[in-house]
């Protein structure tokens, strides 16, 4: 992989040369953070050597790169689901190309269902720590020891240091941010009313399609990550409630101002 990881960091580099301190990861209706982003450089996945190409209509499938808060980022506008069919080998491709282009601080986010009953949609949730179910692991394999450990620590995924940060930012400015596990699934399928349940009982206030790959790999790497969950729909209800991904979008969009903000003031902190 080293070899890969190489040839699509040295094209990268041969359209921007400069080191970026943050790597950003934009999840379902959040790719319009890019417009806080001083664009320099915007390079679609499909001209970069070995990357997978983003299917999800939300997502456009790009790396910007530029400056946000006065200093260097590479933001990916569109990441990789394993529910796409990409092997996870390729879903947590371009994390370990973030992390060889120089990021020394790895901020994702995603859109999530809320199974704790104190959320509603359009809360924004600091993930405190994760559980993952049902998803294949990404460093399942031969380890590469240029990467990190057989057997990585788990027991800080989410940098202690940057949830406090994040909690500071959002109370200075009045922002309601709920903190909590975040549960990983593979998807496609949103949870059927049990499933809602079991994730709730299991000790998750939240469930997605994301995030948790992209985190152990980074987390082996010895990268520092923090992560956000915009809550975009209710697993835990009485009544017939449907779930469609348009909704997802729409409340993503809806939540977007506060978690614009928290994320600026996140970088302009680090
Ligand atoms: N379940 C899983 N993934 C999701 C959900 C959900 O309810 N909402 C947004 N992504």
């Amino acid at each position: 992989m080293i070899e890969k990881i190489n040839e699509a960091v040295g094209y990268i580099k041969s359209h921007y040369p400069e080191t970026p301190l943050v790597g950003i990861v934009l999840g379902s209706g959040l790719g319009s953070f890019t417009k806080e982003i001083k664009v320099e450089k915007e390079i679609p996945y499909s001209d970069i050597p070995h990357f997978p190409v983003s299917t999800v209509e939300g997502h456009s499938g790009k790396l910007v790169l530029g400056e946000l808060s006065g200093k260097k980022v590479v933001a990916m506008a569109g990441r990789f689901h394993y529910y796409e069919g990409y092997p996870m080998q390729e879903v947590i491709f371009p994390i370990r190309v973030m992390k060889y282009l120089g990021i020394k601080t790895l901020l994702l986010s995603n859109a999530a269902g809320g199974v704790n009953p104190n959320f509603k949609v359009g809360d924004l949730m600091i993930i405190k720590d994760h559980i993952s179910q049902f998803m294949p692991n990404p460093l399942i394999g031969k380890n590469d020891k240029e990467f990190g450990p057989r057997f990585p620590d788990m027991s800080e995924p989410y940098r202690k240091t940057l949830i406090e940060k994040a909690r500071s930012i959002a109370a200075a400015k009045g922002i309601d941010v709920k903190e909590g596990t975040y549960l990983g699934v593979t998807g496609p399928t949103f949870e059927t009313r049990a499933e809602y349940k079991m994730i709730h009982v299991m000790g998750a206030d939240a469930v997605g399609m994301s995030t948790v790959p992209e985190v152990i790999v980074a987390v082996h790497m010895g990268l520092p990550c923090f992560a956000m969950s915009v809550i975009t729909d209710v697993g835990i209800r009485e009544e017939e409630n449907v779930i469609t991904h348009e909704e997802v979008l729409e409340a993503a969009k809806e939540a977007e101002p506060k978690f614009t903000h928290i994320f600026k003031e996140m970088v302009a902190a680090l």
